[in-house]
C-alpha cells in the first residue's frame, strides 16, 4: 500500500476547500523547454496526476475537477489530438483500479457523444465501475465547454417546460444545476490555472460564480502536491465575502 498523504501543519484540514477545479495548462511550453515533441508535454502531464487525485484524495477534499480536453482543442492538429485521446485511454486502463480502491468516483463533464468510440467507451466505462462508491469525486473534463454545458441545459429544462414537467416560473438556480454535468457537486471553492496564464477558457462558467482563483507561474508538468499545498494554503488566507460585508 503506498504512502497516505497528510496535510503541511500549515494547513486547516477544518477549512479545506470543498471542491478544487484544475486547469491543467502548460504541457506544450514545457516540452519546447525540453525540446521535445508536445505529446511528450502532454505525457509528463498525466505523470503527476496520480499524486495530484491521490492527495485530494487522502486529505479529504471532497470534489477534484480536472480539465483535460476542452471542445475548442479540437482545433489543434491531428497529430497533437491523437496524442491526447490516446493519453486519456492510458490513463483510465493505467489508473482505474488504484482508483477504484481508493473508493473515487469518476464523472466525466462533457460531450462524450462526440469522442472516438474507444474513448467514448472507456470514459463510460470509468463512470459506470465507480458510480457506487463514496471517495474523492473526481470529474475528468474531456469535450467539454462551460457554454456548451449552459446551452444543453437550457435545453432539457425548455423540453421538461414544453413537455409540461415543469412550469417556466419553477425554473430556478437549482433547477438549473440539476441538469449540468455536476448535478449534485458543491460549487468550485478554488480554481487553479497552471502556467501564469490568466483566464477560464470556458470551463466550469456557472460553477466558478464564487470561486477564488490562483495562477501559479509553473507548467502544468512541474505542477507536484507542494503547489497544491501552497495554493490551498493561500485559499484559507483569502477573505471570502460572497457579496456581504
Ligand atoms: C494544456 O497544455 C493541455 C491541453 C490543452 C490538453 P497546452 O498544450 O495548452 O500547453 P501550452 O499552453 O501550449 O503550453
Ligand atoms: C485550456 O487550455 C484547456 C485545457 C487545459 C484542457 P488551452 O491551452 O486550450 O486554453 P487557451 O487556448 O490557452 O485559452
Ligand atoms: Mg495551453
Amino acid at each position: 500500500m503506498a504512502i497516505k498523504y497528510s496535510l503541511p501543519s500549515n494547513i486547516d484540514p477544518a477549512r479545506l476547500p470543498r471542491h478544487i477545479a484544475i486547469i491543467m495548462d502548460g504541457n506544450g511550453r514545457w516540452a519546447k523547454q525540453h525540446k521535445m515533441l508536445v505529446a511528450m508535454g502532454h505525457r509528463a502531464g498525466t505523470e503527476n496526476l496520480r499524486e495530484i487525485i491521490r492527495n485530494c484524495s487522502d486529505i479529504g477534499i471532497e470534489a477534484l475537477s480536472l480539465y483535460a480536453f476542452s471542445t475548442e482543442n479540437w482545433n489543434r492538429s491531428k497529430t497533437e489530438v491523437d496524442a491526447l485521446m490516446q493519453l486519456i485511454l492510458d490513463f483510465f486502463a493505467s489508473e482505474i483500479d488504484e482508483l477504484i480502491q481508493n473508493r473515487v468516483r469518476i464523472t466525466i463533464l462533457g460531450d462524450k457523444a462526440g469522442l472516438p468510440a474507444p474513448q467514448r467507451e472507456a470514459l463510460t466505462q470509468a463512470e459506470d465501475r465507480t458510480r457506487h462508491l463514496d471517495g474523492l469525486r473526481l470529474n475528468i473534463a474531456v469535450n467539454y465547454g462551460g457554454r456548451a454545458e449552459l446551452v444543453r441545459a437550457a435545453q432539457a429544462l425548455a423540453r421538461d417546460a414544453a413537455e409540461g414537467r415543469i412550469a417556466p416560473e419553477d425554473i430556478d438556480a437549482a433547477a438549473f444545476e440539476n441538469e449540468l454535468y455536476t448535478a449534485g457537486i458543491p460549487d468550485v471553492d478554488l480554481m487553479i490555472r497552471t502556467s501564469g496564464e490568466m483566464r477560464l477558457s470556458n470551463f466550469l462558467l456557472w460553477q466558478c460564480s464564487y470561486a477564488e482563483f490562483m495562477f501559479p507561474e509553473t507548467l502544468w508538468p512541474d505542477f507536484h502536491v507542494a503547489d497544491l499545498h501552497e495554493c490551498i494554503y493561500r485559499f484559507q488566507n483569502r477573505e471570502r465575502r460572497f457579496g456581504g460585508r
